[in-house]
């Protein structure tokens, strides 16, 4: 029970972020209209196109909203996050941070 309680005090505590995402559905949804240009596994595959895979979800839902609302101004990004929803949005993000990713820097 105590400890119940210090999980739901947890919960309430922490930030109103986006709501948890379901990677499986993103995948269901970005494999048919995002991967063209992001790629199947998130590396990019149009030149003008950025790499969604291991990105940050807050990040990646913040830029499809603004995308969807038209705050961040993107002819095509704006037209593909025209139709989603909440869900859709929570759900790519978290496919596309689920994608994981190694950074190795040139040697010098
Ligand atoms: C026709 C090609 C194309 C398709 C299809 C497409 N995108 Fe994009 N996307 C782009 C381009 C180009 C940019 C860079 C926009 C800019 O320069 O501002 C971008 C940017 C983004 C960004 C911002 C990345 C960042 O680093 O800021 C996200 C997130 C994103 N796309 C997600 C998606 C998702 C999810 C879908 C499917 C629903 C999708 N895109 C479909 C071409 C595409």
């Amino acid at each position: 029970m105590r400890l119940a309680l210090l999980g739901l005090a947890l919960l309430l505590a922490s930030p109103a972020v986006a709501q948890d995402g379901d990677a499986r559905a993103g995948r269901r949804l970005a494999g048919g209209r995002c991967a063209v240009c992001h790629g199947n596994d998130g590396i990019a595959v149009q030149p003008d196109a950025p790499n969604l895979a291991g990105q940050n979800p807050i990040y990646l839902a913040a830029q499809l909203r603004a995308f969807r609302d038209k705050v961040r101004v993107h002819e095509q990004m704006n037209l593909m996050a025209a139709p989603l929803s909440e869900a859709d949005i929570a759900n790519l993000a978290a496919w596309y941070a689920a994608i994981e990713v190694t950074a190795t820097p040139p040697g010098r």
